[in-house]
């Protein structure tokens, strides 16, 4: 149970607090070790590591809620298992093992179990799996060790609006990724090249930076933290495409829509779509569901106005309040998608 910690559990923001203990694995001689249980926050490292010059460090994210019934529930935790070993056979790290992945998550929530905000304060432990590539190499090629760890910080909510609509900006002289790159995997590096949009769009007021297609500039790709999804017709409409990552909780809102009674279409996303949709939305583990407001195509010098009474849409609330009740059982979990843990 989260303890007397002098954390105001319920205005917690998305950034790092430091908790009790993370959890270490390292691959070396072609097999990954013992599971080490750490209090340091530091990483002892090689300057030539892989991960510091030429990018190979992958992550995760995740959360543990607190539910209504007092268990700790993960989400979908054998799909970021996956997603993981997608991301590093992507870009030619070691694959973790997926029962590997599962019980470290597991581990580093059960030590840092005081860590876990309470039912109802609206804040989770958020769980940052990292695989880095450790070997010396000042050539361009894989390393044959790597270091994985997984910290966990308990955070509230990722845009400082929560669950109200947000505005995004288009900006047309930034990708986050190429049409063949790595926007599909969790490669940091997706990161870096849309920090140029990411703080442009904040400077200017905006929650987060949306991109188009890098090949075209004519459909919709994501935000630079999550997917996005629209509603039409009772429709739930989300890109297809090569190069966003593709979201768990993404997934688990086209079958929550099933469930409620809706089509789901999973194709490309023409941007003069917005001038028909009902509804928008950032979708992603750290942002759930954010609906989206407005979104300024600067190129165009243009604004959609989605939410024209500045409120929540209907099926975005609905689908987040299925999401979030399924996450602190509060809902029925009818397709098995949460992982009880012992904390
Ligand atoms: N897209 C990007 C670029 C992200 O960083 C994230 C966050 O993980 C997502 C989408 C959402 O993915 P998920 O729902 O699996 O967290
Ligand atoms: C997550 O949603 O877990 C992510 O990794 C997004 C990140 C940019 C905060």
């Amino acid at each position: 149970m989260a303890e007397n910690l002098n954390i105001d559990w319920s205005n917690l923001s998305f950034s790092y607090l430091k908790t009790d203990y993370n959890v270490r694995c390292t691959f070396r001689d072609g097999k990954w070790g013992e599971i080490e249980v750490s209090t340091d926050e530091n990483i002892n490292l090689h300057m030539a590591a892989t991960c510091l010059h030429y990018g190979q460090e992958i992550f995760e994210g995740q959360k543990a809620f607190r539910g209504k019934d007092g268990k700790v529930r993960l989400f979908r935790i054998d799909e970021n298992a996956k997603r993981m070993r997608a991301s590093a056979m992507g870009i030619k790290m070691e694959p973790i093992p997926e029962e590997l992945f599962i019980e470290m998550a597991r581990k580093v929530v059960e030590l840092n179990a005081r860590f876990i905000p309470p039912y109802g304060s609206g804040s989770s432990l958020y769980l940052r799996p990292l695989e880095i590539g450790i070997t010396p190499r000042v050539g361009v090629s894989p390393a044959t060790e790597y270091m994985f760890i997984i910290f966990a910080t308990p955070v509230g909510p990722y845009f400082k609006e929560g669950f109200k609509p947000t505005k995004v900006a288009i900006y047309r002289e930034f990708d986050r990724a190429a049409p063949l790159g790595t926007g599909k995997w969790k490669v940091g590096g997706n990161y870096a090249c849309g920090m140029g949009a990411t703080a442009k769009a904040k400077a200017a007021g905006y929650s987060a930076a949306l991109f188009l297609d890098p090949k075209e500039k004519r459909y919709i790709d994501e935000c630079g933290p999550a997917n996005f999804f629209a509603i039409k017709n009772n429709t739930y409409i989300t890109p297809k495409s090569d190069s966003i990552l593709p979201s768990i909780t993404n997934m688990s809102l086209q079958q929550i829509a099933r469930d409620l009674g809706m089509n789901v279409e999973c194709r490309p996303v023409p941007l003069e779509e917005l001038n028909v949709v009902e509804e928008a939305a950032e979708c992603g583990t750290a942002a759930v569901c954010t609906p989206i407001g407005e979104i300024f195509d600067e190129g165009m010098n243009h604004t959609y106005i989605i939410s024209k009474d500045g409120n929540p849409g209907p099926v975005t609330t609905q689908l987040y309040n299925r999401l979030r009740g399924i996450q602190l059982g509060e809902v029925e979990d009818i397709h098995n998608w949460t992982t009880i843990i012992d904390a």
